[in-house]
């Protein structure tokens, strides 16, 4: 367990937790909502390795009170979720459906009733079904459609929402979903899938304008990024370093902050129109950095379909997930964003981090998970240490608040500072729950000094 005291924060500095619609909510016929492709692929056998699905998840969409309950009991100031659009637009079209932006309705006000801040997330990966039948992202009519959608819950929510995220991790859903199949909308398209990048891009861009139209609140986007440790000193196992650099932190960066595509990933430039990198670079308020860990490549094997091969890094402890701890990595990771957009980078939120055990209940009925604690407690100090470097991060936000259907890996990985009893719905907080509410007051006492 960690004993020194938690360094101070900037005043200001924002406290939160972050969800996603399919991986807590259920309730998947409810109200009209229609199927996304999460609901296809999990409902495809094989696909995840439990077999579970999301239909009823956390049951979050009928416990939503008790949800607001505990993050209040946290001292969070924003609470992150995401607004899944097959509930308010089951078809990715046309009209929009009352109930289910009445659930994000009563959510918001259930929020800002606790003092926390609603920060919404328009689109974690949950595109509505019939988009996908016209192509999904490989479709340039789907960034369209988005936009379009983004104006409709802003119409709605905009007065309120305090801060806005188009999309979640457009690299991770292009590469996994698109790329190589093991996410929904499983297609394995290698690097053909680029126009899903553009077209989310393309719709990231559009969404802003929507937004900007119907809100004054700030609007972001939250990217994965992983720091690239190369092995091996050839040109080639640099080569790769770069390549991965380009294709994991960059593809959905540099464009974004008005420098166009990396070199070496526009696979077809006719999906480029004239105009989109202007819309693509239309200024953001706040860049979201999700960040797990660093990842080590060097140059690939002959013959191989990528310009890289992927090394574990050893010399670290591991998560559930077998995901390395490497707290230095999220240090390295704002330092290099700092260096590389110098001052085109807006002020950053870590908008995800945290880790995967194998928590339960003890025979005192209580749930301690001291490894969390530790990572948190590293992560949050690579913050400070990056404050210190100069590096503008205004929040911290802690993937997750509850233990939630992780995706391919179905009910199988528990990330939550609070512990789900999936068969009775049981919410226990974890230790981790205590330390962090913890940190966030002692650090609220200080830097209100
Ligand atoms: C991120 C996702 C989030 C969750 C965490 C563990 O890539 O955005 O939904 O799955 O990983």
């Amino acid at each position: 367990m960690p004993t020194a005291p938690m360094p101070q924060f900037p005043a200001g500095f924002r406290w939160g937790v972050s969800t996603s619609a399919y991986q807590i909510e259920g309730a998947v016929d409810a109200g009209g909502r229609g199927p996304s492709i999460w609901d296809t692929f999990a409902h495809s056998p094989g696909r995840v390795v439990d077999g579970s699905t999301g239909d009823v998840a956390c049951d979050h969409y009928h416990r939503h009170r008790e949800d607001v309950a505990l993050l209040a009991g946290m001292g969070v100031d924003a609470y992150r979720f995401s607004i899944a659009w097959p509930r308010v637009q089951p078809d990715g079209a046309g009209p929009v459906r009352a109930e289910g932006l009445d659930f994000y309705d009563r959510l918001v006000d259930d929020l800002l009733a606790h003092g926390i801040d609603p920060v919404a997330t328009l689109y974690h990966w949950d595109l509505p079904q019939p988009l996908e039948d016209a192509g999904g992202w490989l479709a340039r009519d789907t960034a369209h459609r988005f936009a379009a959608y983004a104006d409709l819950v802003a119409a709605r929510l905009g007065d309120r929402v305090r801060l806005w995220i188009t999309l979640n991790e457009p690299f991770i859903h292009m590469s996994l979903g698109y790329g190589m199949g093991v996410h929904a909308p499983g297609r394995m398209l290698l690097f053909d899938a680029f126009p899903a990048a553009h077209h989310q891009l393309l719709g990231h861009g559009l969404a802003v304008a929507a937004l900007r139209a119907r809100t004054t609140s700030p609007v972001a986007i939250a990217n994965n990024y992983s720091p690239v440790r190369v092995f091996g000193d050839t040109d080639a196992d640099r080569a790769a370093g770069a390549a991965y650099e380009a294709l994991h932190n960059r593809l959905f960066t540099d464009p974004l902050l008005g420098r166009g595509y990396p070199d070496g990933t526009v696979t077809d430039p006719s999906l480029v129109h004239d105009g989109d990198l202007a819309t693509i670079a239309a200024p953001i308020d706040v860049l979201g950095v999700n960040y797990y860990n660093p990842t080590g490549v060097r140059a690939p094997e002959d013959g191989s379909p990528l310009p890289f091969d992927l090394v574990p890094l050893d010399g670290y402890p591991r998560t559930a997930f077998d995901w390395p701890v490497a707290p230095d990595g999220l240090h390295e990771l704002l330092g290099w964003l700092h260096r590389s957009y110098g001052d085109g980078l807006p002020p950053i939120e870590i908008t995800e981090s945290g880790c995967a055990y194998d928590d339960a209940p003890g025979p005192d009925a209580r749930v301690h998970d001291p490894d969390r604690i530790a990572y948190l407690d590293g992560h949050l100090r690579a913050v400070r240490a990056a404050l210190d470097d100069g590096v503008d991060v205004r929040g911290y936000f802690v993937w997750s608040l509850l233990d939630n259907w992780e995706w391919a890996e179905g009910f199988t990985k528990r990330f939550g500072l609070v512990h789900v009893d999936y068969a009775s719905q049981a919410r226990t907080p974890k230790s981790s729950y205590a330390w962090l509410r913890d940190v966030i007051a002692a650090t609220r006492r200080g830097s209100a000094r």
